[in-house]
């Protein structure tokens, strides 16, 4: 098990838009095992390449459903996205304790390679949807903080800003609370 730090807001690697995968190797699995350890250490339901600081085309989400399984998004394009719309709270692992109302497609149909490099299509909606939406977001340099308006955006950075005085860098070291914690 390896949970990698995580980069936050400020970090450049958080607005580059990541290289596509060419070919799923074993050094792309364990970044796609390291991402589930990483996600799940940090208690989140998705997380990007870009956030561990490495600017590929590799995400996995997995709100917590068994059906369909945790999903490996491996080079993940969005097929259809419906127009019919939901706004709902979003929050992200890389900019934590700051959260916004984000309008999303309410169902999609998303094509990805999963972790043997399999191409799969699939039809999601509702927060699988969002979550995957936030996902690929990541992978082009987008924050959701960039689908509010300036004021909410404005108010939400200030925040950030006060949170995170005193502090330095951009690294996030992720220690879960030990089991049975509260
Ligand atoms: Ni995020």
């Amino acid at each position: 098990m390896t949970v990698r730090k995580l980069h936050l807001l400020g970090s450049p690697v958080l607005r580059q838009r990541a290289a596509p995968v060419a070919a799923v190797d074993d050094e792309v699995r364990q970044l796609v095992d390291d991402l589930f350890d990483t996600m799940r250490a940090a208690k989140g339901v998705g997380l990007a390449a870009n956030q561990v600081g490495i600017a590929r085309r590799v995400a996995v989400v997995d709100v917590g459903e068994d059906d369909p399984p945790p999903l490996v998004l491996v080079n993940p394009r969005i097929v259809t996205a419906s127009d019919e719309r939901e706004t709902a709270e979003e929050g992200c692992l890389s900019i934590p304790d700051i959260y916004g109302d984000v309008e999303r497609a309410l169902t999609m149909t998303l094509e990805a390679l999963d972790r043997d490099g399999r191409p799969y299509r699939t039809q999601l909606s509702g927060f699988k949807a969002r979550a995957v939406q936030h996902e690929i977001d990541h992978l082009d340099g987008v924050l959701f903080l960039d689908h509010l308006s300036a004021v909410k955006r404005g108010l939400l950075l200030a925040k950030w800003k006060k949170a995170r005085k005193g502090q330095s860098g951009y690294l996030k070291e992720v220690t879960p609370e030990p089991a049975g914690e509260l």
